[in-house]
This record gives C-alpha cells, sequence and structure tokens, in this order.
C-alpha cells in the first residue's frame, strides 16, 4: 500500500476518534471576567487534577457547607480513582466537569454526570466554589458555562437535577434563576449538623 494511502487512512481515523470524544481532559473553555469582576480560566478536568481537587473537597468537607461530605477526608487514592473513572465518563459523552482557577488555585468545581439504566438520560449536577471566592460571580459563571457545553458534551442528556439542602437559600436562587424547576422535597432528609433539613430536588430540560 501506498504511504499517502496509509496516512489518510491514519488522519481519519484519528478524525473520527476525535469526533467521538464530546469533551477532552484538560480541553480549555476560556478565560472569563464575572460580572462581578472576577477574572478565571476555565477548563476540563484532567486525570492530573486529582491532588488540587482533593484538597479541594477536603477544605470544602472540614466547612461542613452544603454538601454530602461533612468532615470526612477523601484518600489520595480514592481520589485518583474517583477521578479516572470520570475522565473515563467524560471521554465517552457521559459526563462533565468543568474546572475555575485563578492562577494555580482551584476556585470552582461544576459537574454532571449520566445516570445508568432506565435513568440514562438523566444527569445530576453538582456545583461548589472554595470558600474565599464565593461571591464573585464564578458560580454563576460555572453554572452559565454548563448549561452552554453540556448538550454537546453529553449527547443523551435529557433532564438535568440537583438536589440542594433547603437552607442553602443562595443556591436554590441562584438555580431558579437559571431555569430549575422545584419537583419534590424530602422533610428532613438531610441531616446536617446535627439538624434534620428538608432535601429539595430541581430539575431543568436540556432537550426533549
Ligand atoms: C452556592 C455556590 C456554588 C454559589 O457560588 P458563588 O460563586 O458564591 O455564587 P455567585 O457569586 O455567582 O452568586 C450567586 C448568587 O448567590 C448569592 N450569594 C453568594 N454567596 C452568598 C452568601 N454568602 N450569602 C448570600 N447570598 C450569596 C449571590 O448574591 C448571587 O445572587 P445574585 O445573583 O442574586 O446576586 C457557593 O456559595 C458554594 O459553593 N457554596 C457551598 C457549596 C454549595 O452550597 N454548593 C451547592 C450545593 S447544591
Amino acid at each position: 500500500m501506498h504511504a499517502h494511502v496509509v496516512m489518510a487512512r491514519y488522519v481519519i481515523y484519528w478524525i473520527c476518534i476525535s469526533y467521538d470524544i464530546k469533551m477532552k481532559e484538560n480541553q480549555s473553555i476560556g478565560s472569563f471576567t464575572t460580572e462581578k469582576g472576577s477574572k478565571v480560566i476555565v477548563r476540563a478536568v484532567s486525570r492530573s487534577d486529582s491532588e488540587k481537587l482533593r484538597s479541594f473537597i477536603n477544605e470544602l468537607s472540614r466547612e461542613k457547607t452544603y454538601i454530602r461530605f461533612q468532615g470526612e477526608e477523601m484518600s489520595r487514592e480514592a481520589e485518583q480513582t474517583y477521578i479516572d473513572g470520570f475522565v473515563d465518563s467524560m471521554e465517552k459523552g457521559k459526563a462533565l466537569k468543568l474546572l475555575a482557577f485563578k492562577g494555580d488555585t482551584l476556585v470552582g468545581v461544576a459537574d454532571v454526570y449520566l445516570r445508568d439504566r432506565v435513568e440514562s438520560h438523566v444527569g445530576v449536577f453538582g456545583l461548589t466554589v472554595a470558600l474565599p471566592y464565593r461571591g464573585r460571580g464564578i458560580g454563576t459563571l460555572l453554572l452559565t458555562l454548563m448549561l452552554k457545553h453540556v448538550r454537546d458534551a453529553i449527547p443523551a442528556l435529557r433532564i438535568l437535577t440537583l438536589g440542594v439542602f433547603a437552607t442553602n437559600a443562595p443556591a436554590i436562587r441562584l438555580y431558579e434563576g437559571h431555569g430549575f424547576i422545584r419537583h419534590g422535597l424530602l422533610p428532613g432528609g438531610l441531616l446536617h449538623k446535627g439538624e434534620y433539613v428538608d432535601h429539595i430536588d430541581m430539575h431543568r430540560i436540556i432537550r426533549r
């Protein structure tokens, strides 16, 4: 076979492979100034972000903020396993995790993963901003960017869902302002700092 035919096949193969990968690890989304004047760089997660993400989640866990982790520590090994699995899902078009950085500092994370089986059209959304960087528009920016990119990144996604602590007024306001609708409430569904708190379920239609 001629060398140029082999080369052409190789190029076509790589175009096909690249087309199939919905969002690549480390893929740049861009650099942004939030409405409140904060400058951040946003990109997709990569396998080598594990250590930064571990520090980020462990800090939120120690804070006992409105998330599932309430003081538990993620180990290096557990975090790397989680991130490797997440990036694999992302490259199959079944998940997306966006990271916001100020210089080298990870300041915010937004993610969506697709459920499976009879819920394989339903995605679960999560959003967290590091305590010193809250109230500067980074959460709003990450949510907006997620809503912009998730349709292409996760082709099977039809409905985005999330769960939020009923006591988390800023987050509920943020989600309602971006088209999320409440569809359920489990009274006392969360135990937060020794108190039973209602767990609110919300959703947003991504495609019909
Ligand atoms: C919820 C969260 C992601 C919002 O991110 P953020 O970068 O602080 O949000 P923004 O600066 O974009 O502000 C979003 C809205 O929340 C409000 N807000 C943010 N921090 C607030 C605070 N401490 N108190 C009251 N309102 C606050 C803002 O005023 C803004 O509302 P507006 O647009 O009407 O002015 C962030 O507070 C966070 O990570 N909290 C802890 C974890 C968490 O609750 N995650 C969500 C789980 S469902």
